[in-house]
């Protein structure tokens, strides 16, 4: 993808995810990128993407996108790791503004680190049924195992707020026990609300592994197509955030995930 910080040097940056969870890719982006402008969609509505087919989240995926650029979005981040399993191929196919993924960056930071050449993924039915993972990790090196873990409690139990209490820790031992047992050393938290868990995930798992952190390497990736527009700004960015439905304990959620509150939040159609 070509580099746009030539074009315009503080491109407004639209985000979106199946609901709340991307703002933890967007916390990290928010820091990294503090002149830019971000516009975050949650599509509250649909949620979840994580049990739906590929036909629904390219529609809704694409009218969030349409939504998006009418709001003044330059560039785009999917930070729903279902629909970047999914509907990346055919919003790229159908938009002409550079729109990228949550899935290769990921990628490319765990080849990077694994030593063992095994690397887990865990995530929603969506994802993992797509395998979208275990082909782009095969297609740059075959030599990798990838072993793909479908963890479907994980997201209501966040949503309820029990990331902390027993039940997340049983889930966990459930989903996550076998990777004690093979040579994995590097983990894939491939869904929003995953992080959330990590201090669990870290206690189910009885060796060391490295996880890697998605906003950090889609940040990365950020930074090599939009580049860093470090000068200090007298215009402070005023965000934007737009959900499909109020959701039942938004703010709570909200701040959860961003870790800072959410104001002025608009629930619009995204048709
Ligand atoms: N945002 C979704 C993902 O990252 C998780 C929630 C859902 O199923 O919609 O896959």
């Amino acid at each position: 993808m070509k580099n746009i910080s030539s074009i315009n040097p503080t491109p407004t940056i639209g985000i979106f995810d199946s609901g709340l969870g991307g703002l933890t890719i967007l916390k990290q982006l928010q820091k990294d990128f503090s002149n830019n402008k971000f516009l975050y969609c949650g599509d509250t509505a649909h949620l979840p993407y994580g049990t739906k087919s590929q036909d629904s989240i390219e529609k809704f995926s694409s009218n969030i996108v349409n939504f998006l650029i009418s709001k003044g979005a330059d560039i785009i981040v999917v930070a729903c790791h279902s629909a970047s399993s999914v509907a990346i191929d055919y919003l790229n196919e159908n938009f002409s503004i550079p729109i990228i993924e949550v899935i290769t960056p990921s990628i490319n930071s765990a080849i990077h680190k694994t030593i063992t050449n095994q690397i887990c993924v865990i995530g929603t039915h969506t994802t993992i049924n797509s395998k979208t993972y275990s082909k782009k990790i095969q297609s740059i090196n075959s030599d990798i195992i990838v072993h793909e873990i479908n963890c479907p409690l994980f997201v209501p139990i966040v949503e309820e707020g029990l990331e902390n209490h027993d039940i997340s820790y049983m889930a966990a031992k459930l989903y996550l026990e076998s990777i004690n047992s093979i040579g994995i050393d590097t983990l894939i938290l491939g869904c929003t609300h995953y992080p959330i868990l990590i201090n669990t995930i870290n206690r189910a798992i009885d060796k060391n592994i490295f996880i890697i952190d998605t906003g950090i390497s889609v940040s990365q990736d950020l930074k090599n197509i939009i580049g860093v527009n470090s000068q200090s700004n007298t215009f402070i960015p005023k965000h934007e955030y737009y959900v499909s439905d109020m959701p039942y304990r938004f703010h709570e959620l909200a701040s959860k995930f961003l870790d800072q509150q959410v104001d002025d939040v608009r629930c619009v159609d995204f048709k």
